[in-house]
């Protein structure tokens, strides 16, 4: 080698020693020219333009990475968002008179929009919001583009593809700060494409983003009112959510306030989604490619400042590798840049304000003084703003403050597990269940835990991939409703069945029907009035109430039929733990699923006679409607028989090389509560759909005719049944159905009848955040198969898990 070479190769490794990234600024020219525009402050965007800024109060929104102030904000009152529900509604009939086509354009146009715009809005983001410019125009535009376009085909499919389902209304949406623009679009592109219209609030501390987004959409000829922005803090949220014209609340932000807009909107009728926090767990086995799972490590917790809903948060690492693991993390942590967020070179921006900075630094010190070690990326950071390095502590106990609280920060807490059983329940220990992501080599080990982890999506050798087309939200306390995908459009409609329920004027005509049956004192059968006592059915077995107690039944004529256990507290309590151990039902295959219901029907078959005669008795229907109800009752079962092994999730082709399996999942132990009319046929419609899906039950038959279910004892005896599946607890439906609401282990709770019911349902489920379904007291046609059978209620008794796939080298 020559000297001169020697000479030049040694400088350009000095180069390569000494070099440092030197700033690569974006420009932020056009994002200032269009605040100086708006130099006086924002109004709100209400029907297609803007509200006078002087008419109310102001508050400013500032830079978090410089605390600088970017612009003044209208705070919402109650009379804005009174005015925003009011062009909303106004806008309503006309969108949805456009048609699936016609908004499809609207959506198409949307898209486009973004698109035209993608870097005056990937900027204004990164400046109001502190995250890297990198993340906003290589992930957050693009997939608000994405979305636009996903949802502009749904617009146009809706016709067809859910005919027989109608939008919801106007709907109320509220956003957090952490991906403002994104959320926008997951929130706005379903609703508007399915004909709703939108008033929506985007979070005090990030408003700007909506401002433009929805100026910009008006220029782009969105119609006046479709969309509607007031701007304010959570007590404009709390006026949205609480205001009567407003068919629909969809939140994403923090489970404390989630549980807030549940009370406030139980019993009223209002559609709810909710996602909410997460502690998602990033589990890595030991045969996986440990340098990608280092990298992934870095994209889980410290993308956007770890101040991600799903973010990987808890590292568990398999204890043969953890401790290279843990150095070779350290060592990529040493080369994380955090910096301004305009510049194109850092991995980490400002978290959002100095309160967030705080709340971080408290609970890192927590996790300190509760014995962990913590190690941050050694980088300086920039002067002023909410900076806050990588953090990763270790030796955290799973009880730890740091291993439990979502820090929504850049903290990544590790723990080690053994065999992948520990892993699996160490993943679920959480109260949460948004996402989790799992790492190995061996497809069959990966495939094996996702269905274990208790949560909506799951990441395979990846994390934090987002597609319009693929669901995503919680299980437990992380929320429901999913968006994105076909399920996600769910949530933006209602069952055209449904929609011309009437209040339940039912039990009034069945009183009259009953009073004059009284007077006539006819035998209303053949059935003798035999007295005797029908005890709960707990555990597969026929058990006695808890209290002792029972309580007479009487026919429609008056008559006393028998009497039933007066279920209590304990009784629901012992019948939730016998529907819990029988986990086995939910893992057991859709086949031997389907054949339970057809053995439950030939067994209802077979006593057809007797059913019919129980219910003209009790209900003091004529004998040909007894009997068509135990026939209906018969075909439900049998329904539900072919839709248990035909009720199944779908291949998804996100743009990667990959797939996502949405699978469809029990919601686990779910408590029903039957209405009286129809006894049996109600009775039937609601825990079979349940059944076929995986779900043990914790029942509460109609409180005035209970006597049907209870027969139903020997039927259920008969039919090979697992023991737990179905527990019947009868007694007061008032007290029984606040003991379910309340009850931490019910995973959902159906409630049907009086509205008083459905409200108390809601109200009381905010505990552990339970899934309910409601009729508020609108009367359901139990004969009538678009109403009472299908689909609409196989959605409601599972959930939607996405397992994410990449594939390839
Ligand atoms: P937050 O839940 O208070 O705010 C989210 C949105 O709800 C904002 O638009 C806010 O104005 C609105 N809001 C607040 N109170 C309301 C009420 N009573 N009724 C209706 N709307 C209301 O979240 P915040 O205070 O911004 O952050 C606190 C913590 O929440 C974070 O530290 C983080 O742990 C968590 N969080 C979780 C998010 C997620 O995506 N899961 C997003 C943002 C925050």
């Amino acid at each position: 080698m020559s000297s001169s070479q020697n000479h030049s190769n040694s400088s350009v490794a000095r180069y390569f020693d000494t070099m440092d990234y030197g700033p690569a600024p974006e420009s932020d020219t056009d994002a200032r020219q269009w605040l100086a525009r708006h130099a006086e402050g924002f109004g709100h965007f209400i029907g297609g333009r803007f509200t006078d800024v002087s008419a109310g109060a102001q508050f400013d929104t500032a830079e978090p990475a410089t605390g600088q102030r970017l612009a003044g904000i209208a705070q919402g009152s109650a009379q804005d968002v009174d005015a925003a529900v009011a062009a909303a509604r106004a806008a309503q009939p006309g969108w949805l008179a456009l048609g699936g086509h016609g908004r499809a354009r609207h959506l198409y146009a949307l898209a486009r929009m973004v698109q035209r715009h993608a870097r005056l809005l990937a900027v204004v983001e990164a400046l109001d919001n502190g995250k890297p410019i990198r993340e906003t125009r290589d992930l957050d535009v693009p997939l608000v583009a994405r979305h636009f376009y996903h949802h502009a085909g749904w617009a146009q499919l809706q016709e067809r593809e859910f005919a027989d389902q109608v939008p919801l209304g106007v709907v109320g949406q509220i956003i957090p700060w952490n991906f403002p623009l994104l959320m926008l679009a997951w929130k706005i592109a379903p609703a508007l494409a399915l004909g709703n219209t939108v008033v929506l609030k985007p979070a005090e501390l990030t408003p700007l983003s909506a401002l433009l987004f929805a100026e910009l959409a008006a220029e782009a000829g969105l119609p006046p009112g479709v969309l509607n922005v007031v701007t304010g803090d959570g007590a404009t949220g709390a006026a949205l959510v609480a205001h009567e014209g407003v068919d629909k609340i969809a939140f994403t932000g923090s489970t404390d306030v989630g549980r807030l807009i549940r009370e406030a909107t139980a019993g009223s009728g209002k559609s709810l989604t909710l996602e909410l926090g997460g502690k998602s767990p990033f589990i890595v086995f030991d045969d996986a490619d440990i340098d990608a799972a280092v990298e992934g490590v870095v994209d889980a917790i410290w993308f956007n400042q770890g101040q991600v809903c799903c973010a990987g948060s808890r590292l568990l690492l398999q204890e043969g590798i953890a401790a290279d693991f843990i150095e070779r993390l350290k060592r990529r942590m040493q080369s994380l840049r955090v910096g301004s967020p305009l510049d194109k070179a850092i991995d980490m921006g400002s978290l959002i304000d100095p309160t967030q900075l705080e709340r971080v630094r408290t609970l890192v010190a927590t996790g300190v003084r509760e014995g962990a070690s913590c190690y941050q990326s050694p980088g300086a950071l920039p002067p002023g703003g909410s900076f806050f390095p990588p953090t990763l502590l270790t030796n955290v106990h799973p009880a730890s403050t740091v291993a439990t609280e979502e820090i929504f920060g850049p903290v990544l807490v590790t723990m080690t597990f053994r065999t992948p059983d520990e892993a699996v329940a160490l993943a679920n220990n959480t109260r949460y269940g948004l996402a989790a992501s799992v790492w190995s080599e061996t497809i069959g080990l990966a495939l094996g835990v996702a269905p274990q982890l208790l949560a909506g999506v799951v990441w395979v050798n990846a994390t934090n991939l987002f597609d319009a087309g693929v669901g995503f939200g919680g299980y437990r306390e992380s929320g429901y409703g999913r968006e994105g995908g076909r399920e996600g459009c769910y949530e933006y409609l209602k069952p055209r069945a449904w929609a011309e329920r009437k209040p339940r004027t039912a039990a009034v005509a069945l009183e009259a029907a009953n009073e004059a049956s009284k007077t006539q004192a006819k035998p209303s059968s053949g059935l003798p009035a035999i007295d005797r006592t029908a005890k709960l059915f707990v555990g597969g077995k026929q058990v006695r109430p808890d209290g002792e107690l029972s309580h007479p039944v009487f026919a429609a004529n008056g008559q006393r039929v028998g009497e039933v256990g007066t279920g209590n507290r304990k009784d629901i309590r012992n019948a939730v733990a016998a529907a819990r151990s029988a986990a086995s039902w939910s893992s057991a295959t859709p086949h031997r699923r389907a054949q339970a219901l057809y053995y439950l029907a030939e067994n209802l078959a077979a006593r057809a006679n007797e059913f019919a005669a129980r219910i003209a008795s009790l209900t003091g229907v004529g004998a040909s409607a007894a009997e068509a109800e135990v026939d209906a009752s018969v075909s439900r079962l049998f329904a539900y028989g072919a839709w248990a092994d035909k009720y199944e999730g779908t291949v998804h082709v996100p743009p990667l090389r990959g797939v996502a399996l949405a699978t469809v999942e029990a919601m686990g132990v779910v408590g029903v509560v039957c209405p009286d009319e129809a006894p049996l046929l109600s009775f039937v419609s609601l825990f079979a759909p349940l059944m076929a899906m995986g779900n043990r039950t914790v029942i509460v038959p109609s409180e005035k005719h209970p006597l049907v279910a209870t027969d139903f004892y020997q039927v259920l005896e008969t039919s090979d049944l697992p023991a737990g599946v179905i527990n019947l607890v009868t007694g007061p439906t008032a007290s029984l159905v606040q003991t379910l609401a309340e009850h931490d282990d019910v995973d959902a709770l159906w409630v049907f009848g009086a509205k008083a019911l459905s409200r108390n349902a809601e109200r009381l489920s905010v505990g552990n955040l339970k899934r309910t379904l409601v009729d508020h007291g609108l009367a359901t046609d139990w004969h009538d198969g678009a109403s009472a059978e299908g689909a609409l209620f196989l959605r409601h008794a599972t959930q939607v898990k996405n397992i994410w796939i990449p594939y390839g080298e």
